[in-house]
């Protein structure tokens, strides 16, 4: 049994086995944010990196974009990426995942991880690098845009926070009509939540507005920054090296 009571910051869920299910009943837009993402890619990518990959349903999305790519998956999570290799290692893509355990604030600290030594095509990261402080975030987007070939882009999906008090409670609310409307309620999925400990160079949610995120992307490397999509607390935002 898959079941752990306290958990690692990102990994939302006691059980793994429940993480697919819930995460698309708790966050509003989860499948079409993903896929924003996955289009804003360029169609020549071959070497991908998923920061963060989870139980590997961003790394699928890619994989259906881009059948011959070569993924590097990295999570810190021995129970996501159990989960990760078990769905991927079913797939016909299973030869085209590399998966990493290791700590992606800790790359950024100048650890060397070999499998991550090459350059990149493209990054990308959903749900994850805002458990990091914002110096980790901005070492990790240092080290992002060293490891970009000239002119390929990096792409996060992750929480923002919202301008005023009032967008908050909206999105709040609405939030809890999306879990409504996928026919449950809000205190059933928190149920299934686990309780997370700080590990490594992860805490709780430590959130950015968006303007920070861009402005921390310009002075990290990228050239040209841009948020393809937002929906209130929600937000895609990146760039181009
Ligand atoms: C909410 S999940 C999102 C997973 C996947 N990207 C998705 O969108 O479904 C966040 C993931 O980030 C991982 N994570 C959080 N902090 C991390 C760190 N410092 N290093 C590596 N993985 C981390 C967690 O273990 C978890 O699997």
């Amino acid at each position: 049994m898959n079941q752990s009571t306290t958990i690692y910051p990102g990994e939302v869920f006691a059980d793994t086995k429940v993480f697919d299910q819930r995460i698309r009943q708790l966050v509003p837009h989860y499948d079409f944010m993903l896929d924003t993402l996955v289009a804003c890619i360029p169609p020549k990518a071959s070497r991908i990196l998923d920061l963060g990959c989870g139980t590997g349903e961003l790394s699928c999305k890619l994989f259906k974009q881009f059948p011959d790519a070569k993924i590097v998956a990295v999570d810190y999570s021995p129970r996501m990426i159990e989960m990760a290799k078990y769905k991927l290692g079913k797939s016909e893509f299973k030869e085209n995942i590399t998966f990493v355990q290791a700590d992606f604030g800790a790359w950024a600290d100048g650890e060397i991880i070999e499998e991550l030594r090459e350059s990149f095509d493209a990054c990308v990261s959903s749900l994850a690098i805002h458990h990091l402080t914002d110096e980790m975030k901005y070492k990790l987007l240092a080290c992002v845009a060293k490891n970009l070939v000239e002119g390929s882009c990096f792409w996060n999906a992750d929480p923002v926070i919202q301008e005023s008090a009032q967008l908050q409670e909206i999105y709040l609310n609405l939030r809890e009509k999306w879990t409504t409307n996928q026919g449950t309620t809000i205190q059933e999925v928190r149920s299934n939540m686990g309780i997370s400990e700080p590990q490594g160079y992860s805490g709780q949610d430590r959130l950015g507005t968006l303007e920070s995120h861009l402005n921390m992307l310009s002075s990290a490397g990228f050239k040209n920054v841009a948020n393809p999509w937002r929906f209130l607390g929600l937000a895609i935002f990146g760039g181009w090296v």
